[in-house]
């Protein structure tokens, strides 16, 4: 939708060349001429020249000028090489043309011509001024709606890729959570057998009391049912203590697990005062756990961090990436190391692994959108576009260093005195 700069045209009259300077003088003194710095020399339909106010002005000054000039024909004062644009040129084009060719001080309007070389009318530069700020103006607008389109659909992008995350470590946690599940369901069926043999035992008290209790006890009826009690004796006291002990520890296993997996995605985006990013590291490793079990030895390297105010649940993000990238760059038998320790006023969050290590040439890349090396279905690319920017709103920095088949490490540096105050919350939800 660029507009043309025929919408400037102003369709004046042209002079022709043969006309007296002094003719033209009366020309410029005309209403339909005001507004014109020059007039227009057309011959033949086309423009040959055009005549300013100030070339006048200079011959009408001096003394004697109109005399001595004044029934010259203007041909002969005109400047012959008028700036001319084509009516069909873009408003940006033309003005680009113009500026360039327009002589300094602006004694002139420009000449505008039809495709075939016509003469159609002229145009003002001040009014070309006035459009070209009107279309900034414009343009202006359309780039902050832009913009604003552009962050709306990042903030989706971070949540889809949250979504995505999440969704595997869901699967693996649920994976987690089965295991002291199994165990504890294993229990109780242990108690309910236990149980049923408890029942047996209190029946067979009755039973004894009873025959004790008769006014003439039987002695055969007395020995039978002791020995039905001691049947039913085989009950082990330690055995149900341990059965007990190993039950509330499983139940602690799942209640932990679904801890972490509420730490995790919390789904307040919110700053949240008194954070420690240790208890961070601990919760992300217990979601990413079955990610990492099999292949990975993991080393906790904490320092001692006093508590910091930022968004947990945007941080859990970056180190459940990080950590899944490591996991991911290991073929078999690797060591990931969590280092945390403080300098100066900042915090810094050390992941290093012993995998694969990215090629020199790939590393400037990797915070790039959507570059990755992975399968198609396996990463998306954001991973780490996605943390840079966490950390950035952090008022952080993340950097790395990687050798290939000698390993990487990511190193996040965050402010001790917290996220700056107004920092800019990209992601909602
Ligand atoms: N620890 C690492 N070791 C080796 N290569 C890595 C490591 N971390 C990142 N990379 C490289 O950087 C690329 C980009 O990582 P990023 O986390 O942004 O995306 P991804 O892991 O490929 O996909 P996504 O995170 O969206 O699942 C990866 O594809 C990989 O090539
Ligand atoms: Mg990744």
């Amino acid at each position: 939708m660029t507009q043309k700069i025929d919408s400037l045209i102003l369709s004046v009259p042209a002079v022709s060349p043969n006309i007296s300077i002094e003719e033209v003088g009366e020309y410029f003194l005309k209403d339909e001429f005001k507004a014109l710095l020059s007039i227009p020399v057309v011959e033949a339909g086309k423009p040959v020249g055009v005549v300013s106010r100030y070339q006048m002005m200079n011959i009408f000054i001096k003394l004697y000028g109109r005399e001595l000039h004044g029934r010259k024909p203007v041909s002969r004062i005109m400047n012959v090489h008028p700036v001319t644009v084509s009516s069909d040129q873009s408003m940006e084009e033309a003005s680009r043309y113009i500026t360039r060719n327009i002589g300094f001080p602006i004694t002139e309007d420009f000449i505008i011509v039809d495709d075939g070389g016509a003469y159609t009318g002229v145009g003002v530069v001040l009014d070309l001024l006035k459009a070209m700020e009107h279309q900034l103006v414009k343009h202006g607008k359309e780039l902050s709606v832009a913009y604003n389109e552009l962050k709306s659909s990042q903030a989706q992008l971070i949540q889809s890729e949250k979504m995505a995350s999440l969704g595997q470590m869901v699967a693996g946690v649920a994976h987690e959570i089965n295991t002291p599940l199994g165990y504890v369901r294993n229990n109780v069926e242990l108690f309910r057998e236990n149980q049923r043999q408890l029942s047996g035992l209190l029946g067979a008290h009755g039973l004894l009391l009873d025959a004790l209790h008769a006014e003439d006890p039987d002695d055969e009826l007395i020995m039978e049912r002791l020995a039905q009690i001691k049947k039913w004796h085989r009950l082990d006291g330690q055995e149900t203590e341990t059965l007990f002990d190993d039950t509330f520890f499983g139940i602690d296993q799942i209640a932990e697990l679904v801890a972490s997996l509420k730490n995790f995605s919390r789904v307040d985006q919110a700053m949240a005062d008194n954070i420690s990013i240790n208890e961070c590291l601990d919760t992300t490793l217990k979601i990413a756990h079955n990610t990492l079990k099999q292949k990975v030895t993991v080393v906790r390297d904490y320092g001692s961090l006093p508590a910091i105010r930022c968004m947990p649940s945007k941080l859990n993000q970056v180190f459940l990436n990080l950590v899944t990238n490591s996991a991911q760059a290991i073929d078999e038998n690797g060591k990931l190391l969590i280092k945390t320790f403080t300098k100066d006023s900042f915090l810094f969050v050390v992941v290093e692994d012993d995998g694969r290590g990215i090629p020199e040439d790939v590393l400037p890349q990797i915070f790039d959108p959507f570059y990755t090396t992975k399968p198609v279905g396996q990463g998306t690319g954001l991973g780490l576009a996605i943390s840079h920017q966490i950390v950035e709103e952090h008022g952080g920095a993340i950097r790395v260093s990687s050798r290939v088949g000698v390993g990487t490490r990511f190193v996040i540096r965050l402010p001790l005195d917290g996220a700056p105050a107004q920092h800019t919350l990209v992601a909602g939800g």
